[in-house]
């Protein structure tokens, strides 16, 4: 019986194997998501029964968990690489006579490559399974990420051997390549964190670079990395006799490999393909900063060796940062969904890389502090791929002497677009409007709060609500339950029948959860998770709303920031009449008082190494249903830490505070008393 389970297991590993790299590595999937969830489920629920047969390599596995002690540092096989630039024609022909110079031969062929922009990243194979994944850090050494790295889909946790056999790639290997965030996936974070009212990246190489040394594995499976490889070594050493053949066999062995990629017999031929490309990098859905020519046979290479830290085998060709100078004419200020103040340059227009550009973020006021920018002056504005083009610094030179007449730019105190005050939590970067009726966030506000995940109104996206804000049929949620059908129908492409399915939908959201209501108002930092606290905490909307910060801190994973925000929310008569309105519309403004234990009510758990017989979410949880509170690090208000084998700097941490030390057995003493 086992043995059958055990097969249909491996089986199924395989197919969901196969389908992943149709899926991430060849982008031409041939079954569709659901059908590909519905495998991966069928998995998941096998593995649940038989828990003993769950390997590490199996696709269930990606995510999972995340480093104890932070990243550990390891050595790698060969030192790891960087390339000299060149910036021009003649640099690049300089670089090809060196290397005819040095190897005493004319006719070398060369390999031309995306240099993609990321950061390079090591992955060590034993037996065709994954084992580790390294950073660059300074070359010689680098950090362990091997969690963080298997949760990025294009890169394989396991390869059949006969797979490897086939390529011609040996069963313990090196791959490197670059670690990189495709644009949609950068824009979408970015937008995310904009949404939690935290600080943006400025590139997708910085966010690839934070993202990989994420502590929490599950939030860099969320980001979406993408991972291109381009070397494959064996004990240290290039494996393969020519670059080219390396290419192919990391294609052939599963691997995603840029297809944007060509063997080329002289230097023409490659200033060639840089020049094609640096039309057409705007085309990929990734950022490359240039181009990377190599010599193709490895021999050719050994012989050339290096030059400190690069090798003399490879250079790369850097196209210009798509930049100009402009006049920076004024800064306005934009309210983003969030409320927050983000300033625009106002520029001269000015052509970069093909397209006009009239403004640029300056993100906040720290940014033009650093930058020491003011209105007047000359500036260097670049712009990347689907970035929105910013201010990179302050020109004063011959050509562009600072003028006189420089005005300083001041963040307006109050809103540009309602007038309401503007605000500036304490340590915090961003000013913000933080009027729930300010028209700004409006659409945005809308949208939210008729998504699925929040009051579920199918049919209210974008085409609807941009109609309804525009009309002034929806000044803000409450008006949502005010509509009327002839309202409805005025609208342009509304029939009848989706009039009156809209109705229903809106209707029914009448029924949805206070915690869903929580969730819809748009507080900030008031995510999912959180609501759902809230609601169980209070077990009403009034509750909640005459709550003070310190009350507020009671509630699960509600700290004093969460807590200030929800109290400056309720602190506006405008949003507390917004609930009012909810209120007679008929909404779910109640719901149960979730029932956690009390003996544990009040206390403060730190948790910190294994534990024997629970893992770290099942003590959270049992901690918190009796009333308990787990918060990341120990402090002076620490009640327990309750530490398992290998604890680490938390358990030292407690020892330096006096705080009590338990472990296991004695939280289950503590957690069996409970009512
Ligand atoms: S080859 C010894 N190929 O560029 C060979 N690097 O500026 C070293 N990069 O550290 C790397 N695309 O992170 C190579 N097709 C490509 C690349 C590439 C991007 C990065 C890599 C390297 C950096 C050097």
């Amino acid at each position: 019986m086992s043995k059958d389970v055990e097969k249909k297991i491996e089986a199924l590993r395989e197919n969901i194997r196969c389908h992943e790299y149709l899926y991430y590595v060849v982008d031409n999937p041939e079954i569709s998501d659901a059908e590909f969830d519905k495998l991966m489920r069928e998995l998941k629920d096998l593995e649940a029964e038989h828990p003993e047969l769950i390997t590490e390599d199996s696709p269930t596995q990606r995510v999972g968990g995340k480093p104890r002690e932070g990243f550990v540092k390891v050595p790698h096989s060969s030192p790891m690489l960087s390339l000299d630039n060149t910036y021009n024609e003649e640099e690049l022909r300089d670089w090809e006579r060196r290397v005819h110079e040095l190897s005493g031969r004319s006719d070398v062929d060369y390999v031309c490559e995306l240099k993609l922009d990321g950061m390079s990243l090591a992955l060590i194979y034993e037996q065709g399974k994954l084992v580790r994944g390294i950073t660059r850090g300074d070359g010689s050494v680098g950090e362990d990420v091997t969690l963080n790295v298997r949760t990025v889909r294009s890169v394989p946790l396991s390869i059949p051997k006969e797979k490897l056999k086939k390529a011609g790639v040996p069963l313990d290997f090196e791959v490197r390549g670059e670690l990189l965030m495709p644009l949609a996936a950068f824009k979408k974070m970015n937008e995310d964190r904009e949404a939690k009212g935290l600080s943006v990246f400025a590139n997708p190489r910085n966010a690839t670079a934070g993202t990989v040394r994420q502590l929490e594995s599950k939030v860099t499976a969320e980001r979406r990395l993408d991972y291109f490889s381009y070397m494959l070594l064996e004990k240290g050493r290039t494996y393969f006799d020519r670059h080219s053949k390396t290419l192919d066999a990391l294609d052939a062995a599963g691997f995603k490999v840029n297809p944007n990629r060509k063997l080329v017999h002289n230097i023409d031929e490659s200033w060639e393909f840089i020049q094609q490309w640096e039309g057409k990098r705007d085309s990929l859905p990734y950022e490359i900063d240039g181009i990377v020519v190599k010599v193709d046979r490895t021999a050719l290479q050994d012989e050339l060796g290096f030059t400190g830290k690069a090798p003399r085998w490879a250079i790369a060709y850097k196209y210009a940062a798509r930049a100009g100078i402009t006049k920076l004419e004024d800064i306005r200020v934009q309210v983003g969904r969030t409320g927050k103040l983000t300033p625009v340059a106002m520029l001269a227009p000015v052509l970069i890389g093909g397209t006009t550009v009239r403004n640029a973020t300056l993100h906040n006021m720290d940014e033009i502090e650093r930058l020491g920018v003011k209105i007047g002056d000359w500036v260097q504005v670049e712009r990347g791929g689907d970035v929105i083009p910013k201010v990179a610094k302050v020109i004063d030179d011959r050509d562009h002497p600072r003028p006189r007449d420089l005005r300083d730019f001041e963040m307006p105190e109050k809103c540009p677009v309602c007038g309401m005050k503007v605000v500036r939590t304490e340590g915090e970067v961003d000013y913000r409007c933080v009027n729930a009726n300010c028209p700004a966030k409006l659409r945005e506000t809308i949208l939210h709060f008729a998504s699925r995940g929040v009051m579920n109104i199918d049919g209210m996206g974008d085409a609807l609500v941009n109609q309804l804000t525009e009309r002034g049929l929806v000044k803000n949620v409450a008006d949502i339950y005010k509509l009327t059908k002839a309202d409805l129908l005025s609208l342009e492409r509304m029939g009848e029948k989706s009039a009156q399915n809209i109705l229903d939908e809106i209707e029914g959201s009448k029924k949805l959860p206070l915690e869903r209501v929580i969730y819809g108002l748009g507080i900030r930092m008031v995510g999912e998770r959180t609501a759902q606290f809230l609601a169980e905490h209070f077990g009403s909307m009034e509750a909640l709303e005459s709550a003070g910060v310190e009350e507020l801190q009671n509630v699960n994973e509600v700290g004093p920031r969460i807590a200030e925000s929800i109290v400056e929310f309720f602190g506006i008569a405008a949003n507390r009449k917004l609930v009012e309105r909810l209120r007679e519309a008929g909404l779910t403004l109640t719901g149960l008082k979730k029932q956690r234990g009390t003996k544990l009510a009040g206390k403060m758990f730190v948790l910190t190494g294994t534990l024997a017989h629970l893992t770290r979410d099942e003590a959270k949880k049992m901690i918190e249903d009796a009333g308990g509170k787990v918060t990341a690090s120990v402090s002076k208000k620490t009640d327990y830490v309750v530490a398992g084998a290998d604890a680490g700097s938390k358990l030292d941490k407690a020892k330096e505070l006096g705080v009590k030390v338990i472990g296991e057995k004695e939280l289950e003493k503590l957690l069996s008393n409970v009512p």
